[in-house]
């Protein structure tokens, strides 16, 4: 049985590789060489030129045949790939700056990225680093950290426990055990569950192209089962498979690090295996800043005939005849209507389905049932501090520090979002904290003598709703409030960091009722929860990039993961719907081309 089990996997990888290869048809989206090197550092009016293009109608060229609502890494993926193989594209952007989630903002005189900390798996040749070459023609760099990537305190005071993660393909694992020499066997397990879900992903994407009749086939039938372990990963929570491995306490905090509000318990293994192992071939940061992202796409988007403009919020997609043919900007009392044939919203589901298109069509069963299995995901509290001092006056690396009240995710959280308003700031059980500034190589350069921290921790939009007209009386409360959350933030990381407080000279604050305008419903910046039902493999079907809506497809982080890396995946199963062709086809073999030209350098 094993043996038939083995030959079956290996049957379908091999078929599905060979279909690829010989009949799969290739796209010119690989064929270009790229340009070499542009200038690495560029002037802010430069960069502002390129992210603050403002909406203009009489701009807009004719004849366009997409429309692109939103402008984070998903949207300008897909808008970069349909570009690229010749599609007239429009970005509209409702901020008056272009990225998304990868844009940088200034706070008295500090240079902040809005959320960006890191991003794995973009070593030489990976995937998403041909892809990322792909859609900036080779201008985006990437600085690699210290293979110290992150230290996880376990509790406060004289008690806390300390663990290191290194980076390496089998440092990590080696160094994580030395850590846990008692539970060795379930470090292995754990790292071998981690590569599963990594390597096998593809078969969950796949679940999304796949027709959904087909892909309810083999999912009801079991025969997803005999394939990969992955699907029974992505049924299982996260809390029920760490402790079919180990008791111990610390060794489940350390693998579920990445806090992002859905418990253990309730989330899919799949998502913190990937997650776990997201930085394990090193971690890293664009030179230059989060922004150097959008600049060098919306360039290359540019440089492919397209558009990206801002200040341009859509507040309808416009449905004729069941299918999507338009959008309407609102700006004050002005109204204008474009139409194109293919309508991408990265603006996330809730707000495609629940606020831009008809109110009729709304409430259309095909559409609720694309909600029905996904709910919002929590807010974030963050704390933007600037320091007066450099790096090494401060004692601060790239390394980033996660720290824990206990080891017990599951039961604090379940405490913590049980608080009351009152109690919730003291109540507080974990803070990530990152220095952007010791990750960007020209930060010296860029900003010399500062020093940059970047603290976040989850919290309960409903501790803030009351505020979030905020008339002017009430201005008062509400920052008392959110200051409150905001010290205790800080206090807590000054314990590990105690030279910080005395150079401090800017301390912002963003709670989820101001998140930096970005329109998330409900404070959702990582819009749909990763929690165990969007993650069962039939739900990971459901929720695709096409829509129940003709000509309207879905991008950004809501189509498979979270992450940057989850919203280019988003762009990239976007682009390939839009085009009746896998887009990962030519990556993979382009990908497979630099790899043999490498290792024949290396002979
Ligand atoms: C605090 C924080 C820290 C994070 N850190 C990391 C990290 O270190 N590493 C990592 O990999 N991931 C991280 N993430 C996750 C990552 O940032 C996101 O998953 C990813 O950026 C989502 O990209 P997106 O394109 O789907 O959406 P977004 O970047 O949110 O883009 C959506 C865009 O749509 C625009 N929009 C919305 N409505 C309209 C409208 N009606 N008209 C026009 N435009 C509209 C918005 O203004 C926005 O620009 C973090 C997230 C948060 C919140
Ligand atoms: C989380 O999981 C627990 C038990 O596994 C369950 O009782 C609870 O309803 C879940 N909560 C959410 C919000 O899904
Ligand atoms: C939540 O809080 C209420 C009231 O404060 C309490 O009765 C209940 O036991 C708490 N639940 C959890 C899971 O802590
Ligand atoms: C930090 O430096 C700025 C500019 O030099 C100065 O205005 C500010 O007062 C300093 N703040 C602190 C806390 O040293």
């Amino acid at each position: 049985m094993r043996w038939l089990l083995i030959f079956l996997g290996w049957f379908v990888d091999w078929a599905r590789g060979t279909y690829w290869y010989l009949v799969g048809k290739r796209s010119s989206l690989c064929k270009t060489t790229q340009s070499s090197s542009g200038p690495q550092d560029v002037s802010q009016a430069t960069k502002d030129a390129v992210l603050r293009q403002e909406f203009s109608r009489d701009a807009i060229q004719a004849n366009l045949d997409v429309i692109v609502i939103g402008s984070g890494l998903g949207g300008l993926t897909a808008a970069a790939l349909l570009a690229k193989l010749g599609k007239r594209v429009l970005v509209l952007e409702q901020m008056d700056q272009a990225g998304g989630l990868c844009q940088s903002f200034k706070e008295k005189g500090f240079d902040f990225d809005m959320a960006f900390h890191g991003l794995g798996q973009v070593h030489e040749n990976s995937l998403l680093k041909v892809t990322f070459d792909q859609i900036t023609d080779g201008q985006l760099k990437f600085a690699e950290l210290e293979p110290h990537v992150d230290t996880v305190v376990i509790g406060k005071g004289q008690e806390a426990k300390k663990y290191t993660i290194y980076s390496g393909k089998r440092n990590m694992e080696a160094h994580l055990k030395k850590q846990f020499p008692n539970d060795a066997k379930a470090v292995e397990e754990l790292f071998k569950i981690t590569k599963i879900c990594t390597e096998k992903i593809h078969m969950l994407c796949m679940l999304k192209v796949f027709p959904l009749w087909f892909a309810r086939v083999i999912l009801a039938t079991g025969i997803v089962d005999l394939i990969s372990p992955i699907f029974k990963y992505a049924r299982s929570s996260t809390a029920d498979v760490l402790r079919s491995l180990t008791a111990n306490k610390d060794l489940q905090t350390v693998f579920c690090r990445f806090f992002y509000g859905c418990s253990p318990k309730n989330a899919s293994c799949v998502i913190n295996a990937v997650l776990f192992h997201h930085f394990k071939r090193g971690a890293f940061y664009p030179k230059g800043g989060a922004s150097e992202i959008p600049y060098h796409i919306i360039k290359f988007i540019q440089r492919h005939g397209g558009q990206v403009m801002v200040r341009a919020p859509v507040s309808d997609i416009l449905v004729e005849k069941g299918a999507a043919c338009g959008v309407t900007v609102t700006r004050g009392d002005s109204e204008v209507t474009i139409n194109a044939p293919v309508v991408i919203s990265n603006a996330g589901v809730f707000n495609t389905f629940q606020k831009l298109l008809p109110p009729e069509i709304q409430t259309q069963p095909e559409i609720l049932e694309c909600l029905q299995h996904l709910k919002l995901s929590r807010g974030f509290f963050q704390v933007f501090a600037g320091f007066n001092g450099t790096q090494e006056e401060l004692g601060i690396t790239s390394t980033n520090f996660r720290l824990f009240k206990n080891n017990d995710i599951d039961a604090m959280a379940d405490e913590y979002f049980n608080s009351s308003q009152e109690a919730a700031p003291d109540n507080i059980p974990m803070i990530y904290i990152s220095f952007p500034s010791a990750k960007d190589p020209n930060a010296k350069d860029r900003f010399p003598g500062q020093t940059c921290m970047v603290i976040h921790t989850i919290v309960k939009y409903e501790w803030f709703e009351q505020w979030k007209d905020l008339p002017a009386a009430d201005q008062k409360a509400y920052e008392d409030y959110k200051m409150r959350f905001a010290n205790n933030i800080f206090d807590w990381a000054c314990e590990h960091f105690p030279k910080l407080r005395e150079k401090v000279a800017v301390l912002h604050a963003v709670s989820p009722i101001n998140m930096h305008g970005l329109g998330a419903p409900r404070g959702a910046m990582l819009s749909a929860d990763h929690d165990l039902e969007r993650d069962q493999p039939l739900n990971i079907a459901k929720t695709r990039s096409s829509t129940p809506i003709k000509n309207l497809y879905l991008s950004g982080q809501d189509v498979f993961s979270n992450g940057y890396a989850g919203a280019v995946h988003g762009g990239i199963i976007c682009a390939s719907t839009v085009l009746g062709h896998v887009l990962y086809i030519d990556l993979m073999l382009h990908k497979r081309k630099l790899k043999e030209k490498a290792s024949k350098k290396l002979d």
